[in-house]
Formats: C-alpha cells, structure tokens, sequence
C-alpha cells in the first residue's frame, strides 16, 4: 500500500495508492503534532489538495477524541483584496469553514490574513510579526503552478518573509481559465523564509501535475526559479505525502532526463 520513495535530501517521502489513503496519511501527520503538543501553532495550506486532508482530519480527531482547542492556526496565503464573506475564492473563507470550525479552533487561536485591508504591505509587516513571536510547530503545503508554495511564485528569494506577492501568469491563468475564478493579480502570502522556520514540514500533493510540479522542485537545481526546491535546504524535517499518479509522473520524468 504505501511506498517509501528514497531522496537524499528529504527525510520522508511516501507514496499511497489512492487519495483518501493519501489524505490518512497526511492527517495522521496532523494528528501526531497535537497529540505530542496540544498547544501546537500549525500553518494551514488551502486548495483543492488539502479538502481530504482536513476531512479526514475532523473524522480521525473526533473518534480519536483528539482536541485542537488549546492550538493555534494560521495559514499561507490570502488573495488582495479578497473579502471572507463575499469572494468565493478567499482562503481565509475556505479555513473558517473547513478547518476553524470543524476542528473548533477558538477564534483567539485563529490568526486571519486579512485581505480587505487598504494596506496589505502593513498586513504582511503584522503576520511576519505574529509568526516570529509565535514558532510554528508544522506548517502544511500544497505545490501550485511554476512549483510555487503558498504564493511565492518563481525567482522569490529563500529568505523571503511574508510579504505582497504579484500572481504569476500561470497562476492567474489557473484560477481564471481552469477554475473559473474571479481572483485578483496580488496575494499577501508567508514567505519562504517563514516556511523554512516551522520546526516540521508536511507537503501533499497527487495527480500527475503535482508530481510533475515536485519532480523539478526535488531533482532539479536547488534555486529561487523553483521556490519549492527550497525545502531540500531544511530536507531533514520535511515529510511528502503524494499517490501513485504523481510518484509515476516522477518517474516517466526520471527517465525521459536520465
Ligand atoms: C494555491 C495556493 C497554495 C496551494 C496551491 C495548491 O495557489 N497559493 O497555497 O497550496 O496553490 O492548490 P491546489 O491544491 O488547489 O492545487
């Protein structure tokens, strides 16, 4: 069922064979960091990868009886200007009502980017601050378009803190043409230097897009034009969830370059 992909640099690649196998897998990750800290500070990705993943979450956390009450949530990324309670598109809207609420987070413990500020430079100045003073315990990923995590698109520096990043064209084009979204051209996101800091790292990914994404963050040049490569730097405390479809991209990839 699950395989072990060998990297030198990462600690721990798994692969599963179906996305619900996938999604446990990466709960369970979830799961293990409040049970070994109930106070744990988790960063939460959004995208369409992480609904199985935050599903099975809610589901294991409730028969197990493990409570996120006393954790703390921040997440990546939201779009500027993007409003929770009118834009379809805003992460911090998908947070509240797939992972906030299903999980009971207290509002206290939720730290919001807010993307219907008239400052987002001053909002990305204020959750740099709140993620120094408050260490990360794991910080959550997906991979999107040109390898980009959270918002930090191709030629972003690995010291990078959270700032107001310029979408990239593929990425505009993803959200527009593919998802049918009206998502504007700015985000405020962490920046790779916030994700490096996280004293653990989890990335899901699966489908052959993804894995073909991660086959040039994990074998490719080590550079800011692949930001995900970034994490083959702090290799030791990251740990990828993919399925079969993106572990065989990677391979057919292997291959056609060997
Ligand atoms: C988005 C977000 C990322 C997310 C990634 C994958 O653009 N900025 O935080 O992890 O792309 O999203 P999805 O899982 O929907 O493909």
């Amino acid at each position: 069922m699950k395989q072990s992909i060998y990297h030198p640099e990462i600690a721990r690649i798994e692969s599963w064979e179906t996305i619900p196998l996938v999604a446990v897998a990466a709960a369970n990750v979830i799961l293990e960091t409040v049970q070994t800290d109930p106070r744990a500070h988790i960063t939460y990705a959004t995208g369409e990868t992480m609904i199985p993943v935050y599903m099975a979450t809610e589901g294991i956390a409730q028969q197990k009886r493990i409570s996120f009450q006393d954790t703390t949530a921040s997440h990546l990324d939201e779009y500027w200007p993007a409003d929770p309670c009118r834009d379809e598109f805003s992460f911090v809207k998908y947070l509240r009502e797939r992972v906030f609420e299903p999980l009971r987070i207290p509002q206290a413990q939720r730290y919001e980017m807010s993307g219907t500020t008239d400052d987002p430079e001053k909002e990305a100045r204020r959750y740099d601050a709140l993620l120094s003073e408050n260490p990360v315990a794991l910080a959550i990923l997906g991979i999107g378009p040109g390898c980009h995590m959270g918002f930090n698109e191709r030629g972003t520096s690995f010291e990078q803190r959270t700032h107001l990043a310029r979408l990239s064209g593929e990425t505009i084009h993803r959200d527009r043409n593919e998802r049918n979204l009206s998502t504007p051209e700015h985000a405020i996101t962490q920046g790779i230097g916030n994700i490096l800091d996280a004293q653990r790292i989890l990335m899901v990914a699966f489908g052959v897009q993804k894995g073909e994404y991660l086959f040039e963050a994990l074998y490719g040049s080590i550079s800011s034009d692949c930001p995900t490569s970034a994490l083959r730097t702090v290799g030791e405390k990251v740990t990828i969830v993919i399925d079969t479809e993106a572990a065989s991209a990677m391979e057919t990839m292997e291959r056609a370059s060997a």
